[in-house]
């Protein structure tokens, strides 16, 4: 497996992309921080970062057709710099998704909604292409994250679904796909629920305060 030949324009390329990774990531954290302080409650379970690894890079360089060079990979693979962000609630995705997307300086480049038109593997997932300006001594390089926001039982089915994906190279059983498409059901159901529970949850709990305040007036 060849890599790029470039050196130096490599560990540029990966400086750029790290330095993106952490620039995004700051921008999460303190949306969480935010959350937790304003609100007393975090929309955020987990966030994980990771810079595609070089052998996928060609990997994926080749599969598409392209010579695996410093440009072909800064042009045509997206997600060197990938970010997950795992919610508790499908609401809370839409909301992390809003947030970052308004933010000034990141450029919301495309957006994939696989929770309103999952694929046919039964694969949801809100994805959205950024880009964030990285200051350097000299320059400002407007750098490209891939931003993958899920809930925890969308994040469970892929992970699941990704190691049987690996395990067959692509080609499982037709019923082990189709027991996957049947517990993608089963997570849409699931989070349904939970969201609905979760809203039960903060009605029941505002009508008990509000209960509360009626009887003890002063308190
Ligand atoms: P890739 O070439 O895989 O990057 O696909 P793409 O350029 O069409 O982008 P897409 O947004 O469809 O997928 C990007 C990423 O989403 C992948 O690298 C995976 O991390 C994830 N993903 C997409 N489809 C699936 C799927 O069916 N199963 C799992 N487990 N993950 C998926
Ligand atoms: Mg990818």
């Amino acid at each position: 497996m060849e890599l790029p030949e470039d050196a130096d324009g490599w560990d540029t390329i990966i400086f750029l992309y790290n330095s993106a990774l952490k620039e995004v990531g700051t921008r999460i954290e303190i949306l969480s921080d935010e959350f937790q302080h304003v609100h007393h409650y975090n929309p955020i379970e987990y966030v994980k970062k990771r810079i595609k690894s070089p052998e996928s890079i060609v990997k994926k360089l080749k599969k598409n057709g392209y010579e695996s060079t410093i440009d072909n990979m800064v042009m045509y693979v997206k997600d060197i710099a990938g970010i997950r962000i795992v919610c508790s609630f499908t609401s809370d995705i839409y909301r992390i998704a809003e947030m970052l997307g308004k933010q000034n300086d990141i450029t919301v480049i495309s957006v994939k909604d696989y929770i309103r038109n999952p694929k046919e593997s039964g694969y949801k997932s809100y994805h959205m292409l950024v880009s964030i300006p990285i200051f350097l001594s000299d320059r400002v390089v407007d750098t490209r994250v891939e931003i993958q926001i899920r809930t925890i039982a969308m994040d469970f089915w892929a992970s699941l679904e990704h190691k049987i994906y690996y395990k067959f190279e692509g080609n499982a059983p037709a019923y082990i796909s189709r027991d996957l498409q049947e517990c993608a059901g089963i997570v849409s159901q699931l989070d349904a629920k939970m969201l609905s529970l979760n809203e039960a949850v903060l009605e029941a709990k505002a009508a008990q305060e509000a209960e509360y305040h009626r009887l003890h007036p002063t308190g």
